[in-house]
């Protein structure tokens, strides 16, 4: 096939939001506890870190992570994960039948981030807990000192506030597998009192409200718009999340998991723009897609299929070529849209659904949908292009006709340079991609993530089986660069 596009600074969307390189760490399964959090493993710092993991994480280009859920904060109680960690009780995590010994708490997942150069955004409990347990964390980790829970922080040896802007009003309370499920309508009063208290703490903190906890959801869309009716006025964000997979073996649809997304996103803007209207609010909210990946859901048989445990292994999906073309393709639909999505999270980090996987005393190392993420990360700068690629269309039985190519850009005014991402979903064809650039621009770095078996995964014997590799054949005339993408492929190019 062959598909033709035009880069032009002049199409702008907006500047590229560094928090849409966000990921997401729970106290779920391996993530903390042998992830990033392992004392005694022989590359732990002296706060029991992983600093294999911690390299990883800043390889990856990781801006901001979400934590502590996810389904387990809905139960969770801050306080156990804070000062001495002798006197920290075990508890019964009920989202993931696990035992939570609480060794690595808020101070921990601070300290982490700090040496991670991420931004936290904490979730707070608004499934079994509510407006009065939401004040004593924030005051724990935001108030300076000289009142008893700030002071209770620093007798735990953490002398400055943390001082953490990006607050999550609960997680998914529109599921019923979630501790203290709500109808919207009771998760709206309560988003609503906890944001207005927060707020009458610190005008400047910035709040998400939970969407629907996935597309299929009955009450996608009603949820969204009789929670924002509620808190319209008071919160920044709302959330989405999704998980896309090939579980009915349709890789078709899987590998259009992009414009799902994109729709998904339209949707979501178009109610929240829709209650502002009826309010009649000068203001805009903005969307937080923060759980977003690909899990092969079928392979997990839920909650109540696990036996009691302390961090056993949960949901390490292996990853493919194919996986990290998706994941490719997701990236570039955020930045799509980088006029509404503010804030994104990769879920998870390590292990579970993880761009990274360790061994517990053993090895880390990068799976295949690392890559994508890490140069999108590294390269997506400046402001985003406007990309409308004119392409063949292919046949999808969950979606409908989809476009082959899916790309986006980013101009750096400063430099002048042009990356291009773009994702050639055509599982048996070559796409032979025509690219008019502004004059004075030539190619300076092609990569492309693609190979002859895109069932190929990286594992802890082979970890680069699968990496990007220079692109074959990139031809410049004039203003017009050519390239062959190869089917089921992501691939990068500068133009400087
Ligand atoms: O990321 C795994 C789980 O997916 C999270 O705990 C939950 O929020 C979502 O359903």
């Amino acid at each position: 096939t062959s598909a033709r596009l035009t880069l032009d600074p002049a199409f702008r969307i907006a500047p590229v939001e560094p928090r849409l390189f966000g990921s997401f760490v729970e106290h779920m399964g391996r993530c903390v506890y042998t992830g990033i959090f392992e004392p005694g493993h022989p590359l732990a710092d002296a706060d029991g870190f992983r600093t294999d993991v911690l390299e990883l994480t800043r390889e990856l280009g990781v801006t901001l992570v979400r934590y502590p859920g996810g389904n387990f904060v809905s139960n969770y109680r801050w306080e156990d994960g804070v000062g001495p960690v002798g006197d920290r009780p075990v508890r019964l995590d009920l989202a993931w039948r696990s035992l939570e010994g609480n060794a690595f708490g808020l101070n921990e997942f601070m300290a982490w981030t700090a040496k991670a150069g991420a931004e936290p955004m904490m979730a707070l409990n608004l499934g079994t807990r509510g407006v009065a347990e939401a004040l004593e964390l924030v005051e724990y980790a935001n108030y300076p000192g000289g009142t008893r829970l700030s002071d209770l922080r620093r007798s735990h040896g953490v002398d400055k506030p943390h001082d953490v802007r990006l607050w999550c009003l609960g997680n998914e309370l529109d599921g019923p597998w979630q501790m203290g499920h709500k109808t919207a309508r009771e998760y709206g009063r309560l988003a609503a009192e906890t944001a207005r208290a927060l707020k009458r703490f610190d005008q400047g903190l910035s709040l998400v409200a939970c969407g629907s906890s996935n597309s299929g959801m009955p009450t996608f869309g009603s949820w969204e718009a009789e929670v924002l009716e509620a808190v319209y006025e008071m919160v920044d964000y709302i959330s989405l999340h999704a998980y896309y997979d090939p579980s009915d073996g349709d890789a078709d649809s899987f590998l259009a998991s992009g414009a799902e997304m994109d729709h998904m996103i339209r949707s979501i803007a178009a109610t929240a723009d829709h209650v502002g209207a009826k309010l009649r609010s000068r203001r805009q909210i903005k969307l937080s897609f923060d759980e977003w990946n690909v899990w092969y859901q079928s392979r997990f048989h839920g909650e109540s299929s696990l036996e009691w445990a302390e961090h056993p292994r949960l949901i390490e999906d292996d990853y493919d070529v194919t996986d990290a073309v998706v994941v490719g393709s997701l990236l570039i639909t955020l930045l799509r849209n980088a006029d509404r999505v503010g804030v994104a999270c990769q879920a998870q980090l390590a292990n579970v659904i993880a761009p990274i996987r360790t061994e517990p005393g053993g090895p880390a190392w990068r799976q295949t949908i690392f890559h994508p993420f890490a140069l999108t990360a590294r390269h997506a700068r400046g402001e985003v292009l406007r990309v409308e690629p004119e392409c063949a269309t292919i046949p999808t039985a969950r979606y409908g006709e989809t476009p082959a190519i899916w790309a986006t850009a980013t101009h750096e005014e400063a430099t002048g340079e042009i990356t291009l991402f773009v994702v050639n979903r055509d599982r048996h064809d070559p796409c032979e991609l025509d690219v008019t650039l502004p004059a004075g621009l030539v190619p300076a770095e092609h990569l492309e993530l693609a190979d002859e078996d895109p069932s190929a995964t990286n594992t802890a014997a082979d970890p680069d089986r699968v990496v990007p590799r220079p692109g074959a054949g990139l031809r410049l005339d004039g203003r017009r660069a050519a390239l062959t993408l190869p089917p089921v492929s992501w691939s990068i190019v500068r133009f400087a």
